[in-house]
């Protein structure tokens, strides 16, 4: 089992660039088997994730090749089959098949998708959606068995905006008989990604990015192309590192549109941050300020730098108060953050972080996916050697991190 090894302590200067969003091509690669043929998707991260969807677009036998972040695929002689629980339990990702193969075929059978292991992760809302659509839904063991003799447009409202249910029915509702409102939308700029790439197909997606999405269903896709756009949470992680330990640090590659809620919040600590129209340049500060901050839907603070945010504020000067509002077990991290000399209280999903901390090397463990980027921020600044754990977590959504980190000038290596 790989292991990464940090020293802590070494400032980080240079330009680290952002890889295309995991977020993004995880919807992407599956929505690429209603193309015509072919499909170009260009800015692909090279993560386990999308090499992992790229295996099940295999076994439906849809020609692939993957050099240089670009992915090319010829779906000529796709046919449908069952997705076998070994390949769909190695992501969440995996149940946007869900969606793509009914409305390529109105039949999918898959096993549940698997993902990182932060709270109960419930799939209600995706199927009740389909059900609108007139689909029918058995499952046994685990298996799903979605069938839909005739595959038609609803007025559908989330009782939550989840992102992957969003997703899901947009790619069922785009060959779909008739139109589809999806009300209570979630709106985060991967769902804008996945609408582009519909419409260079021919899909007829319009809304995507706001509460209320319409969908016209069309009999017929064409080829497609799109460009993946830059992971936030990557681009999130990197300008924490750079908020922590940076000087002058430029995140390279980002929008920092899809950023503004830890933009500000870090100004609000007191970071200076130099924005540009697609990176950002920062160095760190002795002077931070504790903050408060609660995980929202976008635009709010997102979940996922809501781990990594920890770090930071640990070494804020001053208490700060930290609330998770979407996931009940995201908070695995902590204990090991504590082992590092972290003062953390936490009651439930609240962490009364009193900072600041001075953290020293530890062996951990990375549980999630976050958390691993959370403990590498940790080992990044703190006194000595870390050994992190549950590397394979880390290597799902981060593409070359040890990389692209030993080229601003961090200690880090991955070890068998
Ligand atoms: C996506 C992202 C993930 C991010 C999350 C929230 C991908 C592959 N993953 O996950 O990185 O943390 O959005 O921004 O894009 N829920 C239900 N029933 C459902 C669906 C969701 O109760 O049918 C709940 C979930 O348990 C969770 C919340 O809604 O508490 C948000 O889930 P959702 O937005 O669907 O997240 P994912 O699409 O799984």
């Amino acid at each position: 089992m790989s292991k990464l090894l940090i020293e802590g302590g070494h400032t980080l200067s240079g330009v680290i660039n952002v890889s295309g969003a995991k977020n993004s091509v995880v919807a992407i690669i599956p929505a690429s088997i209603l193309a015509e043929n072919n499909a170009i998707i260009e800015n692909v991260p090279n993560i386990s994730d999308t090499n992992d969807l790229i295996d099940i677009l295999k076994l439906l036998g849809v020609n692939c090749e993957f050099s240089d972040n670009i992915l090319k695929t010829d779906t000529s002689n796709i046919k449908n089959m069952l997705i076998p629980a070994e390949l769909s339990t190695k992501l969440r990702a995996s149940y946007y098949f869900m969606g793509a193969l009914l409305a390529k075929y109105h039949h999918a059978e898959l096993y549940y998708p698997g993902g990182c292991n932060i709270g109960a992760r419930p799939i209600d809302i995706h199927l009740k959606s389909f059900e609108k659509m007139g689909v029918k839904i058995t499952c046994l063991d685990d298996k799903y068995v979605l069938d839909a003799k005739h595959l038609t447009g609803a007025d559908i409202e989330l009782r939550f905006p989840s992102v992957g249910a969003t997703i899901n029915i947009m790619l069922a509702a785009s060959k779909a008989d008739g139109v589809t409102k999806i009300r209570n939308a979630a709106m985060e700029p991967e769902i804008v990604n996945v609408a582009e790439f519909l419409n260079s197909m021919g899909a007829k997606v319009v809304g995507a990015g706001t509460k209320e999405i319409i969908i016209t269903g069309v009999d017929k896709f064409t080829n497609g192309s799109v460009k993946i756009i830059p992971d936030r949470i990557e681009a999130g992680t990197y300008l924490l590192a750079g908020s922590l330990i940076g000087k002058n640090l430029t995140v390279n590659n980002l929008n920092p549109k899809h950023l503004e809620a830890l933009i500000s919040k870090l100004q609000a600590s007191g970071v200076i941050m130099d924005i540009e129209d697609n990176k950002i340049t920062v160095t760190s500060s002795k002077k931070i300020l504790p903050i408060n901050v609660k995980t929202l839907v976008y635009p709010g603070f997102v979940t996922d730098l809501g781990q990594p945010m920890q770090v930071f504020l640990a070494r804020c000067n001053g208490t700060s108060l930290f609330e998770e509002t979407i996931y009940e077990n995201r908070m695995q991290h902590i204990k090991y953050l504590q082992k590092m000399g972290a003062k953390i209280e936490l009651n439930n999903n609240i962490a009364l972080i009193k900072g600041p901390c001075h953290l020293h090397g530890a062996n951990v463990t990375a549980t999630d996916l976050r958390a691993g980027a959370t403990l590498v921020l940790a080992a990044l600044i703190a006194k000595g050697i870390t050994k992190i754990d549950g590397v394979k977590h880390i290597l799902r959504g981060y593409d070359s991190l040890p990389i692209k980190l030993q080229q601003v000038g961090a200690k880090i290596t991955i070890i068998e």
